[in-house]
């Protein structure tokens, strides 16, 4: 598939957008690249102990450096952290340049996954109320991507399948 634009898979923390990212550019022939990823190679830390030594906002200017570059890019899949689309100039870049694609799934099931491990600074320090208003708060900014994928009981596979469907309609 040639695509001039890049397809960018955004959501919550837990929302899989690494997982379906990786086999959504197999499907598809393009390239992948996960912010997440290529922050934590960079600083050559893990972004929990970056969080812990250096802080969300350092975190956050560095994160957008890192996804406006990969923006630059065409033709491939990105996935960037559950924060980077709150930012009004990625969300804009990202928007009117590429398609956006919002992994949506019901907040008990992210609750329940992003409570199964550590590595999620933002979350370790927040009830299970607490991280619902997050994600309501997020989920109306989420929404401004061009495209929702009701992940809700859905395969790996037919999340991919569906991705596909809808941006070619
Ligand atoms: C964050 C999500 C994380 C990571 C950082 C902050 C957030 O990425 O960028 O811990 O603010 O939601 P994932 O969405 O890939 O977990």
């Amino acid at each position: 598939m040639k695509l001039k634009k890049n397809l960018i898979l955004i959501g919550m923390m837990a929302s899989g957008k690494s997982t379906i990212g990786q086999l959504l550019a197999k499907k598809l022939r393009l390239r992948f690249f996960d912010t997440d990823f290529i922050f934590e190679k960079k600083m050559k830390m893990k972004i929990a102990e970056f969080f812990h030594k250096r802080g969300e906002k350092k975190f956050r200017n560095l994160e957008k450096k890192i996804i406006l570059n990969i923006l630059k890019k065409n033709n491939c899949v990105v996935s960037i952290g559950g924060g980077a689309f709150i930012d009004h100039e990625i969300r804009n870049i990202a928007n009117k340049k590429h398609k956006t694609i919002w992994l949506n799934w019901t907040s008990d099931t992210l609750i329940n996954r992003i409570k199964k491990n550590n590595k999620r600074p933002l979350a370790l320090n927040l009830t299970n109320n607490e991280l619902n208003k997050l994600i309501v708060d997020r989920s109306k900014i989420y929404s401004r991507a061009k495209y929702k994928i009701d992940c809700e009981n859905m395969k790996k596979v037919e999340i991919v399948n569906r991705i596909i469907e809808v941006i070619n309609q």
